[in-house]
């Protein structure tokens, strides 16, 4: 069979798949975060909070998804493991929160990290004229930016 030719030369293909991973290892460490404080969270705000973050959970549970597909489509294997995802991911692991204001403050940076790393990343797909990269990381983006937003309105801030 002919090599891949999509029209994206192979070290562009590559840079971007790489990219694209660490927004993977982010995104599933942010909805792993997410369910636990789903599951985890206490005080006069239970259930706002433990229903908001199921719906926050279950669209990044979508959202993995289609990042490790894109992954795959630009011919790179996805990250799939604990092990890779802790060692890509710039997402910072608080295991002991329980204070549900505490849980809103980690979340905040959380999901700022991630509208980052998507920032980070656009430029490599924008370069290679890959549309279908640079979009679904424009809407990661826009996401994850809508979502910091209305957890620090929570916080008042
Ligand atoms: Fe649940």
């Amino acid at each position: 069979m002919e090599a891949m030719n999509i029209g994206i030369n192979e070290q562009d293909r590559a840079r971007i798949a790489q990219g694209l991973s660490q927004l993977l290892a982010d995104t599933y460490t942010l909805y792993l975060q997410t369910h636990n404080f789903h599951w985890n969270v206490t005080g006069p705000m239970f259930h706002a909070l433990h229903a908001m973050f199921e719906q926050q959970y279950t669209e990044m549970a979508v959202a993995v998804d289609d990042i490790a597909e894109r992954i795959r489509a630009l011919g790179a294997r996805a990250p799939g493991s604990y092990l890779e995802f802790s060692k890509l991911s710039k997402i910072k692991e608080q295991p002991d929160v329980s204070d549900a204001t505490a849980m809103l403050q980690v979340l905040v940076q959380s999901h700022e990290t991630l509208v980052r790393t998507c920032r980070e990343v656009l430029p490599l797909a924008q370069e290679a004229a890959d549309e279908s990269s640079a979009g679904l990381l424009a809407d990661r983006m826009a996401l994850h930016e809508k979502t910091a937003w209305m957890l620090r309105a929570m916080l008042g801030s």
